[in-house]
């Protein structure tokens, strides 16, 4: 009897709890909208198709991204490894990997390539884009890392709400170019006119991406310069970037452009451009407001 009085009270606590628990998870709800900011989303992946993952937003609070089931990826600290900030993952693809900094606000992101998806001949990436590529001997993959804040600023205070609220994804675009977060990296230029003169190139303009510029194009240059990271204005400001590598990588997130694309992108090809591209290519556009759909250039 006495057994029983418990085994019910337990229940009872128990039925009460899951109550308490879901009445809780159906009013809460993460917001991470910054409606008053610039760069007041993240998107990524382009596409045509209206059924596609294309334009997918993707959380930019450590609440938003738990509660669209993001989970953390490798070690649970801010400064795990050669990058900033806290790593989460969705579905374990490492195609995307966000950024958080400590305050678990967005800060960047990653995309991370297993090695054993890699050609096994090691020649992608060409040992001559190696860095910006970076091991994370970790997990066994090469990472392109890029910073929507201060790199600094990540793991030590991190942003405030009402940096958060006023700057949105972010107040700039920090590439990682080598294996220290400090010292190895690079600003993009945030106005379209500062970026014209420097080593980025401009290359052509495309409806819901932007005027697309590559770093260190030339038209006679060896391909397998090619830089992995581009970058896209729209009315004459940065508001978004893109990675790229020569091979076929099988994540629903990556874009393929074909071969008789490509000159909706450059100018000028390379002769050996089409041959790179033969082998394989996957892009992916990343979006840091919340309209490609009006990216006009
Ligand atoms: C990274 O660079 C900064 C600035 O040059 C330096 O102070 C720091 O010691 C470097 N970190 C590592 C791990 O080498």
């Amino acid at each position: 009897m006495k057994l029983f009085i418990v085994t019910l009270v337990l229940l009872c606590a128990a039925a009460a709890d899951a109550q308490w628990w879901s009445s809780w998870f159906s009013t809460y709800h993460a917001d991470d909208s910054t409606p008053q900011a610039v760069w007041d989303g993240l998107k990524v992946t382009f596409g045509v198709n209206p059924f596609g993952n294309n334009f997918d937003s993707m959380p930019r609070t450590t609440d938003m991204a738990e509660e669209k089931g993001w989970t953390q990826f490798g070690e649970k600290t801010c400064s795990a490894g050669t990058w900033q900030g806290f790593r989460y993952v969705k579905n374990s693809d490492p195609a995307v990997i966000l950024l958080f900094d400590k305050n678990g606000y967005i800060a960047g992101m990653q995309m991370g390539v297993y090695k054993s998806d890699l050609p096994s001949d090691g020649s992608i990436p060409p040992s001559r884009i190696t860095p910006p590529w970076i091991e994370d001997r970790s997990k066994d993959m090469l990472l392109l890392t890029a910073y929507f804040i201060q790199p600094s600023k990540i793991c030590r205070a991190g942003r405030t709400d009402a940096e958060y609220q006023a700057e949105g994804t972010g107040t700039g675009l920090y590439i990682q170019t080598g294996p220290n977060s400090t010292s190895d990296v690079m600003a993009a230029p945030l106005r379209q006119a500062d970026a014209d003169g420097t080593d980025w190139t401009r290359g052509e303009c495309f409806w819901a991406m932007g005027q697309h510029y590559w770093y260190k194009f030339r038209p006679d240059m060896n391909c397998d310069d090619f830089y992995p990271v581009f970058l896209m204005y729209n009315d004459g400001r940065l508001n978004g970037f893109g990675w790229n590598i020569n091979t076929v990588l099988d994540s629903p997130r990556y874009e393929s452009p074909p071969t008789g694309a490509l000159s909706l992108f450059f100018a000028q090809k390379p002769p050996c451009f089409d041959e790179h591209v033969r082998r394989g290519l996957s892009t992916l556009h990343i979006y840091l407001d919340d309209s490609p759909s009006s990216n006009f250039c």
